[in-house]
């Protein structure tokens, strides 16, 4: 049986930037809503000690503030140096406005 943890409200996802940082089980993750579509990443750079909840979002990408590393946010690739590991993607689950990350 899956388990499912609340982090967040879709509404607490900033609508300027479209990210929230959350901590879940102790791990910062990274909320986007891409135009409704509510997806989940580490939140830390793998690169470097910057947060992607501060980051630059744009179609579906998000780019890292501290050296401009770019990620897709759905396979969580890297998609232009210095950035060469992928994210680690958390599965979301979106029910009465509430976020859920599954839960090891
Ligand atoms: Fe993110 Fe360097 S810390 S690209």
């Amino acid at each position: 049986m899956d388990t499912w943890k609340p982090v967040a409200m879709v509404s607490d996802i900033s609508a300027d930037t479209g990210t929230l940082r959350v901590v879940h089980e102790g791990e910062g993750v990274c909320l986007y809503n891409l135009e409704g579509d509510i997806c989940a990443t580490q939140d830390r750079c793998p690169h470097g000690n910057a947060s992607l909840a501060d980051g630059y979002l744009e179609d579906g990408t998000i780019e890292c503030p501290l050296h401009q590393g770019v990620f897709d946010i759905r396979t969580g690739k890297p998609q232009c140096p210095p950035v060469k590991t992928d994210l680690r993607r958390y599965e979301v689950r979106v029910e009465a406005g509430t976020v859920y990350l599954k839960a090891d």
